[in-house]
């Protein structure tokens, strides 16, 4: 079976927890994890099944090591790859720009041939306005962890996640 890569970055360590859960719930035989801080374009290419994670941090910005990364991320070739994103926020003390980055990231690796997999509904979230939201407002992107507000909803978030991109990678 074709192993599916696992990119992400991380300031203080929640994102790579969720890595973490996601690799265990999906078969850690099946996910490769990589540290985006410590990656390079050629990774990407070993795999046509991919998973980003990335926190907005600072207001709408890029999570630190994504951001040394991201001149290098926008020339990837995504074409044939499907991609799967997630992203950890805080829709109670960064309303107006929650999970933006994960938007962001969503939207280079389909500007860059990606088909899109994983987008998760809205509901259970309140936030003024948001990036990773698709244009009817209905869907994120991918799948939202808000381990500041809602620690105790990441389990289940995850394991529905992970059987839903199952599927649609079909694994
Ligand atoms: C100073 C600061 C700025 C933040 N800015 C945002 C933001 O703009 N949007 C958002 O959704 N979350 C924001 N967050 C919340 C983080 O994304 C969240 O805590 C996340 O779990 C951190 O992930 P990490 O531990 O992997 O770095 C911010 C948190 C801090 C402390």
């Amino acid at each position: 079976m074709s192993k599916v890569g696992l990119f992400y970055g991380t300031d203080t360590g929640n994102t790579e927890r969720v890595a973490d859960l996601i690799k265990q719930a999906m078969g850690a035989d099946i996910v490769e994890v990589h540290d985006v801080a410590t990656a390079t374009a050629k990774d990407f290419a070993q795999y046509d099944k991919i998973i980003l994670g990335q926190p907005t941090w600072y207001y709408g910005e890029l999570q630190s090591s994504w951001d040394d990364f991201w001149a290098e991320f926008k020339d990837i070739d995504f074409s044939g790859k499907t991609v799967a994103c997630f992203g950890l926020g805080d829709q109670a003390d960064y309303s107006e720009y929650f999970l933006d980055a994960m938007g962001l990231m969503h939207d280079i690796a389909v500007e860059n041939g990606a088909t899109p997999a994983g987008y998760t509904s809205t509901e259970g979230f309140e936030f003024d306005e948001s990036k990773a939201v698709t244009e009817d407002g209905e869907f994120f992107v991918g799948l939202g962890i808000d381990e500041d507000q809602q620690p105790e909803l990441t389990d289940e978030r995850v394991q529905n996640w992970v059987a839903q991109i199952k599927e649609e990678f079909e694994l």
